[in-house]
């Protein structure tokens, strides 16, 4: 299958060693910024015949990729796809899918129209752990859902804020809640039972002055189901990256996943004695808070491009994951709750209003 990569910056070497080990053939690297391109080719396999591009429309015109990743700034994701789409390829979208919801539809229309597959790159749903905690969600082992909670407690400087003019921006990024836990977050939405009916948030910038968007956010969630999400985001943890949890309490259990990327069960408890221990070989240790979920992404999107199925993360997902966060932005800028679904809202309403 023919596979091309829109985008050669930090998280580019997860989509190559994905497309890698899920035997894709890798047959164009595309970046505004070439040399990018050409310095990424390095993590390809020797003898991997591979073409660089600057444009990627010319890059699509000319290799007809039946794949194609995008993980370029994230507000650029949109056009980026439509373009991938109407050229006729499949696409992986690097989180968050858009920065409005206008973008997230012209996505999705343009996915229907075509019949092609577009998945929303969220991960960390392939987690051993959140695998694991989903199986027993599903075979109802919390009983009723009480409420769940996601935590990112990360750091970030001055040095990564400044590394790219993009991050921290309104226009091509959002803050902490949009980047760093967006994933978290879309756990929380797809655990908890999906619809987000309310949402109270406050955002705060406490130690970046260099950057337009948030470094904290906290937020209350209330789901149709009658279920609550609490949510506490942030890059200001001293001294590194401390942890990402996600918890889920219900009447017959709870469980409690952490580690810095929700990648490791530390707390199991239910009254089904079935699981009175979590699995044991569901804890990963990976070298960066990316994950090592990207190849199991990647392995799920090829087969949905050769049954026609939807992926596991389809793009309704990461609209989902896009509006909760806009949600909470609406919420901290109005002072007020805000109501979902959202008929239309973008990272630039917010603009010079946080
Ligand atoms: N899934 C994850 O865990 C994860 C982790 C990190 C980043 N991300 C997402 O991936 C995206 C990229 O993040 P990053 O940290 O790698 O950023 P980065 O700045 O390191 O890299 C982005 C690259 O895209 C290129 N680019 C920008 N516009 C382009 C265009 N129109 N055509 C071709 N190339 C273009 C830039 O030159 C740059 O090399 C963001 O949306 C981010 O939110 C996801």
């Amino acid at each position: 299958m023919k596979y091309a990569l829109v985008g050669c910056g930090r998280v580019s070497p997860n989509h190559i060693s994905a497309a890698v080990e899920n035997g894709l053939e890798i047959t164009a690297l595309c970046d505004i910024d070439i040399d990018k391109a050409k310095s990424v080719a390095a993590e390809l396999p020797r003898g991997n015949d591979v073409r660089f591009y600057d444009d990627h429309r010319q890059m699509l015109e000319v290799e007809k990729p039946e794949l194609t990743a995008i993980a370029t700034f994230s507000g650029t994701h949109a056009d980026i796809a439509v373009d991938c789409i109407n050229a006729g390829s499949n696409v992986i979208i690097e989180k968050p899918i858009a920065l409005s919801i206008a973008d997230a539809d012209r996505i999705i229309k343009a996915e229907e129209d075509s019949g092609l597959i577009v998945c929303a790159n969220h991960q960390n749903r392939f987690n051993g752990p959140v695998q694991h905690m989903r199986k027993a969600l599903l075979a109802g082992k919390f009983g009723k859902l009480f409420y769940g909670t996601a935590s990112v407690r990360w750091s970030r400087g001055e040095e990564y804020y400044k590394s790219a003019d993009w991050r921290g921006t309104w226009e091509q990024d959002g803050g902490t809640l949009m980047n760093q836990c967006i994933h978290a977050i879309d756990l929380l939405r797809w655990m908890m039972g999906g619809e987000i009916t309310e949402v109270v948030g406050f955002t705060e910038n406490m130690m970046h002055p260099y950057i337009e968007c948030e470094d904290f956010g906290t937020a209350i969630l209330r789901f149709k189901n009658g279920s609550y999400g609490i949510i506490d985001g942030t890059v200001n943890t001293y001294g590194g990256d401390y942890e990402e949890t996600l918890s889920v309490f219900g009447e017959k259990g709870f469980a409690k996943l952490g580690g810095t990327c929700i990648n490791k069960v530390d707390d199991w408890v239910f009254e089904d004695e079935s699981e009175r221990e979590p699995a044991a070989d569901v804890d990963e240790h990976p070298p960066s808070v990316y994950g090592f979920g990207h190849k199991s992404l990647y392995t799920d999107v090829i087969k949905s491009i050769v049954t026609g199925k939807k992926p596991y993360v389809d793009s309704q997902a990461g609209k989902k994951a896009l509006e909760a966060v806009l949600a909470i932005y609406k919420s901290a800028a109005d002072k007020k709750p805000v109501k979902l679904p959202l008929e239309s809202c973008s990272t630039l309403d917010f603009k010079d209003r946080r």
